[in-house]
């Protein structure tokens, strides 16, 4: 048995989680634990959400409230669609308690007592009328390269340079309309330069069971040459740095964010959360969006190998690329896509919004969410294929057998069951869901297969007994297509798992142990309604996609 601490990226709490964020690793770490567990390794999924920052106080400004009732707001309606989803984390927590800080302040002050913190002064631009410094989002201007109008303080979306917020040419601030001034500021910077060598070893030592795309933007990173890092911010909604002269400073987000996996268990499990972060024979296994690799697989790590304090480092980092809807980004502002509350108002179930989802899961290349695709792939396979055998064979076995399970003496699906079973396991334990669904999918279509070639509704006919074999080979093949689909549709997984009487959290160690002879089915009703091209037609209006 192995111990697996299993963390998704912690959403931003300013807004409601999309298909996106969802799939991109809410979902996606869901998904591995939920196998693992099946597999009788100790699981721990953490799961949070990511509360500072200047996105946050703008968004309570934004709506009128303080940010403490607006992270309190928030993070009600994530729980609610974690929850909703089927998500079966361990810990829920947020960046903003009690033990986050406790911990952020202390690896702050590790990195400190061992020289790699770097203090440096530097210009800003600050709002005298809102008396604040800007962050790069919120000053807009001219392009120094270009001379668009409209770029932003970190980037000009016209020539794509980067650019330093000072270089901008008749700087605004987006907050309040006025002409920023530039004003000196301190800053405080972990020194990843010094730690470059430590951190090239262990990602080398990693690398081999890290997605393509983490490997080399993490391989870029460390081409260019690692550089100090600001982890403070002038703001106000932070954890206010524990340093004599800097208490009117808080730690940039990207900071305490990461940390919170470990304030978060902390919060959650209290002292016992060593055991998961300090004990040496635990996995650590990470997911995220592709924009976050850097900050998992340099700046986290440069925290925890920095302050020598015996926290786990990352084992395994899986990257997702980006699931767009359409041709087009989901955007709340702009109205467009799918959003957690959307689809728990939608009528569909959460299975099926995640069977496509995994279906599409952007494990190399980014991917297209098409309405068209959705119905098709839902109604052909996940009806079709899996739903269809289910009810096939529990309509077959009430009409010929009473039913109960009628007996066997062979298992003719075994062998290839088997060899299909192991791919699912080679995929799922390097967490390539989206190919390990298709593989489960296989497996169901097997099943089908042996219905159509075997006949058994035409054998009853002349030998009932040739005809209670086909039966109940697949009833029992139903028990392992409970187990291989329970990771990614829980609750039609369980479903099937109660027609046979099964106890699903027993796990993969006895999925070829035969049911009993005589069992008697508890039917579910149906598995899965099928979509309806009107349904369709009318979300493709609503949410104006393709
Ligand atoms: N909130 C970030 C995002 O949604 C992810 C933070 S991951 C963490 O992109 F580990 F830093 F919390
Ligand atoms: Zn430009």
């Amino acid at each position: 048995m192995t111990k697996i601490l299993v963390t998704s990226a912690l959403p931003y709490v300013n807004n409601i989680p999309h298909l996106g964020n969802l799939i991109g690793s809410v979902l996606s770490a869901d998904c591995y634990a939920r196998y693992q567990r099946l597999r009788g390794n100790e699981v721990l999924y953490v799961l949070g959400t990511d509360e500072f920052g200047t996105t946050t106080e703008n968004k309570a400004r934004e709506e009128g409230i303080t940010v403490e009732e607006l992270v309190e707001k928030y993070f009600k309606i994530h729980k609610e669609v974690y929850d909703w989803f089927g998500t079966s984390y361990d810990c829920l927590g947020r960046t903003t308690s009690k033990e986050n800080r406790e911990v952020a302040k202390d690896i702050f002050l590790k990195l400190y007592k061992k020289g790699l913190i770097i203090e440096k002064e530097i210009e800003q631009l600050y709002s005298e009328k809102s008396e604040t410094f800007l962050s790069d989002r919120f000053v807009e201007g001219e392009c120094p390269h270009c001379n668009a109008k409209g770029a932003r303080g970190d980037q000009c979306d016209s020539c794509g340079h980067l650019i330093d917020q000072k270089e901008l040419i008749n700087p605004i601030s987006k907050l309040d309309g006025t002409k920023p001034i530039l004003k000196k500021t301190k800053h405080l910077y972990v020194d990843l330069k010094k730690l470059q060598p430590t951190l090239e070893k262990f990602f080398n030592e990693r690398k081999d069971k890290w997605s393509a795309q983490a490997v080399s933007i993490t391989q870029q990173w460390f081409k260019r040459g690692l550089e100090p890092r600001a982890i403070t911010r002038d703001l106000k909604w932070g954890i206010s740095v524990p340093l004599e002269g800097w208490e009117d400073k808080v730690f940039y987000s990207w900071f305490d964010a990461p940390i919170g996996y470990i304030g978060i268990t902390k919060e959650c499990l209290g002292d016992k959360y060593a055991s998961w972060w300090k004990d040496k024979d635990i996995l650590l296994y990470q997911f995220m969006g592709k924009d976050n690799v850097p900050f998992h697989s340099i700046m986290f790590p440069s925290y925890l190998i920095g302050c020598e304090d015996g926290y786990n480092i990352i084992d395994v980092l899986d990257s997702t690329a980006y699931i767009n809807y359409g041709n087009a980004k989901f955007s709340k502002s702009k109205g467009t896509g799918v959003f957690g509350d959307d689809a728990i108002k939608s009528g569909i179930a959460s299975d099926v919004w995640r069977y496509y989802l995994f279906r599409m899961r952007p494990e190399d290349n980014d991917t297209e969410f098409v309405w068209d695709d959705f119905y098709a792939k839902v109604n052909n396979e996940l009806v079709g294929n899996f739903g269809n055998f289910v009810n096939r064979v529990v309509s077959l076995t009430e009409k010929f057998f009473e039913g109960k399970k009628p007996a066997k003496k062979s298992s003719p699906l075994k062998t290839d069951v088997e060899k299909l079973l192991k791919e699912y396991f080679a995929l799922l334990d390097r967490s390539r869901e989206r190919d390990a669904l298709t593989k489960a999918n296989e497996i169901s279509s097997l099943g089908n297969k042996f219905l159509q070639d075997k006949e058994p509704w035409k054998l009853v006919k002349d030998n009932l007994a040739e005809a209670g074999e086909v039966i109940a080979e697949c009833i029992d093949l139903l028990k392992v297509l409970s187990l291989v689909y329970r990771p990614f549709i829980p609750s039609a997984a369980e479903k099937v798992a109660q027609i046979i009487g099964f106890d699903i959290k027993s796990g993969f160690e006895n999925a070829f142990d035969e049911i009993k002879d005589g069992t008697k089915l508890v039917p579910q009703g149906i598995l899965f309604e099928k979509l309806e091209k009107k349904q369709i037609d009318d979300f493709r209006k609503k949410f104006s996609g393709k």
